[in-house]
């Protein structure tokens, strides 16, 4: 199936802010995690057929130091403390990868921050 997109902006957000103030993000912004243990991102998704698929997170980190997320579906973690490494500062994008096994249809894939810095800036999920 073709890959399709969901913007962090259009997401459950549980501490955290919906934000504009960086470039380079798609959609009409990004969410600014809260610097708390437990911020947390969550989207639902339509994974289509089950299967293992990649999740593509889209992300800025715009300090030195990593901003790790418990990547969890369905209510159960998957990735616990996927690295969200700096990137070039806050204006500059990439996409962490994290593979997981989704079920037909319906699927919550939740990213959670796992230090007291929070997450990183996230743009979109892509699967
Ligand atoms: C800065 C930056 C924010 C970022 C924050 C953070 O304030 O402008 O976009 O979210 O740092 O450290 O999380």
């Amino acid at each position: 199936a073709a890959a399709t997109g969901y913007e962090a902006e259009n997401a459950v957000i549980s501490s955290g802010t919906v934000a504009t103030n960086h470039t380079g993000y798609t959609g009409t912004g990004f969410v600014d995690y809260t610097n708390i243990v437990g911020s947390s991102v969550e989207f639902t998704v339509d994974a289509g057929a089950a299967g293992r698929r990649g999740l593509l997170l889209r992300y800025a980190n715009g300090t030195a130091v990593d901003r790790p997320m418990d990547i969890s579906v369905n209510g159960t973690v998957v990735t616990a403390g996927a690295s969200f490494p700096a990137t070039a500062n806050w204006d500059t994008w990439t996409t962490r990868t994290v593979d997981a096994n989704l079920v037909a249809g319906t699927n919550t894939i939740r990213a959670t921050a796992t230090t007291p810095n929070g997450g990183p800036n996230l743009d979109n999920l892509t699967l």
